[in-house]
């Protein structure tokens, strides 16, 4: 079989057999399986550690705690980055606290032992007295593998890890046009959910979910599966690319201009009536509009994204827990991680990352207008404030499911074909954690 998508690819060579394992409730909530994802994937896998705009100077730090590790990343005076466990070789205790900061040294608050940029001891108190001799210059924290990518730093705690542009694949060359590095992250917040990291991770990799839970979307984003891109990648990584700016071919009246779909068109000079009866044209139209009006208003990015690209929306999951959805003016990171001790909750982290405008002031976020600067991280408790509208809409769902999924009345999933992502998925873990099949 090899049918053409509408990307113009080869839809078989990014649709990898499954085998149909059952997707048992269990490991939404077991220790056991809690520990073997410790063991066997989160210290395998590549983490996004923090953002570069935090890392402009030697000394710059930024720390990132998962799970009961944490790992500190440090600007270098040779312009490179570094990373190490936050955990001092003396006697263990946590070094940097804050998550983002900047020192020339770094110093133990327990006994004051200094530790420089390079992770070397460079004072300890009483340095003769050590029954081995004096531990300065020689001492190291221990150092775990980092690199960049999308203006993140990102690290892996398997020094033998296959490198970040290698696991990235085919992300770093189908996203360079967005120049990612360039923008300025101006949302961030992070609340733990009542539910299990996976459960989110199902969510991100499927749109079965968009006409119940998001209806509102269809009027400006296609949603009609028949009309959209999935595709995954060897690295286990996976995209979904929906058009975005045309009404949705599930709708009785696809052809009409919602509000929604003429306010975009009004913010790039086009009528909305002369659209009427013919929504599905006006994708092509703003398009072309956005490529014109783009370089006056100084898009630069336009010029080296696709017409495509400044219409619709390409969402990627990355193995195991990110989430990375490019819209035409900026991108979400929606991330899942474990949380320490509880397999039925995790710690949700929501950014919006735009692109620099010249006169940008302000912007419009998933959580509604904010100035256009560097956004500080918001630790939200759980259903006290918004983590974005449509983010609210999932997690309220991922609550309920985490209750259901204990139930004997549920067997191990029984999926649409457009779910596909999410069987790929926990086969994949299956594998990573040794699990038997079936
Ligand atoms: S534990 Fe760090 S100086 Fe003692
Ligand atoms: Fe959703």
């Amino acid at each position: 079989m090899s049918i053409e998508t509408f990307m113009g690819r080869k839809r078989d060579e990014y649709d990898p057999p499954v085998r149909g394992d059952r997707i048992t409730g269990e490991r939404y909530y077991s220790r056991e399986w809690m520990k073997a994802e410790w063991d066997h994937l989160w210290q395998k896998v590549w983490h996004v550690g923090g953002m570069l705009n935090d890392l402009l100077e030697p000394g710059d730090y930024v720390v990132h705690n998962f799970m009961r590790e944490s790992v500190v990343m440090i600007r270098q005076d040779d312009g490179s980055i570094r990373a190490f466990f936050n955990s001092c070789l003396h006697r263990g205790n946590r070094l940097v606290w804050s998550e983002i900061g900047g020192a020339d040294l770094i110093t133990c608050s327990y006994h004051g032992w200094k530790w420089g940029k390079d992770g070397v001891l460079v004072h300890a108190q009483d340095a003769d007295d050590f029954p081995g001799g004096n531990p300065c210059g020689k001492a190291r924290l221990v150092e775990i593998a980092c690199d960049t990518w999308g203006g993140f730093v990102w690290y892996n705690m398997d020094r033998d890890a296959k490198p970040l542009a290698e696991w990235l694949a085919p992300l770093p060359e189908q996203l360079a046009g967005y120049q990612m590095e360039s923008m300025r992250r101006v949302l961030h917040v992070s609340c733990e959910v009542p539910c299990n990291w996976k459960i989110i991770r199902d969510n991100f990799n499927e749109s079965y979910h968009l006409p119940t839970l998001h209806p509102e979307l269809a009027d400006i984003i296609d949603d009609d599966h028949l009309d959209t891109s999935f595709e995954m990648y060897p690295s286990g990584h996976n995209r979904m690319v929906q058009k975005g700016c045309q009404p949705s071919g599930r709708l009785d009246l696809p052809d009409a201009v919602e509000p929604a779909l003429a306010e975009v068109l009004a913010a790039w000079e086009l009528d909305a009536e002369q659209f009427a009866g013919r929504a599905r044209e006006a994708r092509k139209a703003l398009q072309q509009a956005k490529r014109e009006l783009g370089k006056v208003r100084g898009y630069k990015h336009h010029d080296t994204m696709t017409d495509s690209q400044l219409t619709d929306y390409y969402h990627y999951t990355l193995w195991p827990n990110l989430t990375v959805t490019m819209s035409p003016d900026g991108f979400q990171i929606l991330r899942s991680e474990p949380h320490p001790t509880d397999p039925e909750k995790c710690i949700f982290d929501h950014w919006y990352i735009m692109p620099e405008v010249p006169g940008r002031t302000e912007v419009v976020t998933p959580v509604g207008t904010v100035p256009y600067d560097h956004a500080e991280k918001e630790v939200v408790v759980y259903g006290t404030k918004t983590l974005g509208y449509v983010a609210d809409q999932d997690m309220s769902i991922a609550v309920g499911q985490q209750q259901g999924l204990h139930s004997r009345g549920y067997a191990g999933g029984l999926l649409t074909n457009q779910e596909k992502r999410i069987q790929r998925f926990h086969e994949l873990l299956n594998d990573a954690l040794g699990v038997p099949r079936g």
